[in-house]
């Protein structure tokens, strides 16, 4: 039987939950919980039940599955709440805006016997998969520096995302993504980390970062978010001892170039404006395949049918709390290195 779910905050975020859950073959939307009167009000314009209040939520015993999708600053107390209400929660990212937060929250998952995960949907991204692939399959060699990138030229939102109070900002917004999704690829430990923040259209939060992390063996992450990028740089790039992989746009297939033939016969020096470079001159075509790597097919679903796998006791939970807490952990570290303008020890 299909897991009755509630939606909690029918804003953006919620209204992307409920549209996929009106179509799931998993679970059924039992309806929405907004505090806004209008925001509900919306729902049942469109046949959706929306509660008179969280605690009708909680109370309804057909409720099997709440997802929390509000502001960052309340995850905590609505997690808490529902977990102790007995019910199972999939909170939105980022889950909460400390790793002593989470940690509140998943002893209240443990007591109550009941799920908890964050709604990392962008595991789910083709590009991040399609990356993951090329890294794991070993075919561009060691991989010693991977580059995740996300541009936008519209400046950080003007809603609570601007605000501090509400747990705003882009480390929190966008960098939670990518960070998990870094951490997904590589699987050594992380040693060090340095972040810088931008504030270029707001001064409240960061509307873009640019975080460093090196991993065990010398391997290097960058991750950076930007909101102030006209001409946006790729999406990933990533180097490995025999090859490299880029991703233009997520919209674009990889492509990649793989050395077949270190030795060149015969090295044409290019001739720039202002001199000569036989370095820096582009690779005999004979030493080198090129190619594009098929987008890996992907179903953004699967992390609800993997859940609810979970609550019957079918599967381990997708996103576990220990990778939710190494996230938490890395971008307080990263706050940390801004507040301190230093790289920081990660310990592990
Ligand atoms: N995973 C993703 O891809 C993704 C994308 C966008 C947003 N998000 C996350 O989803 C969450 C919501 O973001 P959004 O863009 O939908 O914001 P939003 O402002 O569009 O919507 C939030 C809604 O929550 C309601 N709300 C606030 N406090 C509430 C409470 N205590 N109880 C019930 N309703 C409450 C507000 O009235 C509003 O309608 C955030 O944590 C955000 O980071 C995730």
């Amino acid at each position: 039987m299909k897991k009755k779910v509630v939606v909690v905050g029918y804003g953006g975020m919620g209204g992307w939950h409920t549209e996929k859950l009106l179509k799931s073959d998993v679970a059924e939307l039992k309806g929405v919980y907004d505090i806004k009167p209008e925001r509900n009000q919306l729902a049942e314009s469109r046949g959706i039940y929306a509660y008179p209040s969280f605690e009708a939520v909680l109370a309804d015993p057909e409720v099997e599955l709440v997802t929390v999708a509000i502001p960052n600053d309340v995850h905590r107390p609505v997690v808490i709440q529902a977990l102790e209400a007995g019910k199972n929660v999939i909170c939105e990212k980022p889950v909460a805006l400390s790793s002593e937060d989470l940690d509140a929250m998943i002893a209240a998952a443990e007591k109550a016997g009941k799920k908890f995960a964050v709604h990392q949907n962008r595991r789910f991204d083709v590009d991040f998969l399609a990356m993951k692939k090329i890294h794991d399959s070993g075919e561009i060699g060691e991989i010693f520096n991977i580059e995740s990138r996300i541009h936008g030229s519209r400046g950080i939102p003007s809603d609570w995302r601007g605000q501090k109070e509400f747990g705003g900002g882009m480390l929190y917004d966008w960098g939670v993504h990518l960070i998990d999704q870094m951490l997904q690829i590589y699987t050594e430990k992380i040693e060090k980390l340095y972040c810088r923040f931008e504030n270029l259209t707001n001064f409240e939060v960061d509307d873009g970062f640019k975080l460093e992390l090196t991993f065990e063996k010398g391997k290097k992450a960058y991750i950076e978010v930007g909101t102030l990028n006209f001409i946006a740089m790729p999406r990933f790039y990533m180097q490995g001892m025999k090859g490299t992989a880029m991703i233009t746009d997520w919209r674009e297939n990889a492509k990649v170039v793989k050395c077949k033939a270190w030795h060149e016969s015969d090295v044409v020096p290019v001739e720039t404006a202002a001199g000569l470079t036989k370095t820096m001159a582009p690779r005999d075509s004979i030493t080198i395949d090129e190619y594009e790597v098929e987008r890996p097919v992907s179903d953004v679903h699967d992390y609800y049918r993997n859940f609810i796998d979970a609550i019957d006791g079918k599967a381990e939970q997708l996103v576990t709390h220990a990778q939710m807490r190494r996230v938490l952990k890395v971008m307080e570290a990263a706050f940390k290195s801004v507040e301190l303008g230093q790289v920081i020890d990660f310990v592990e």
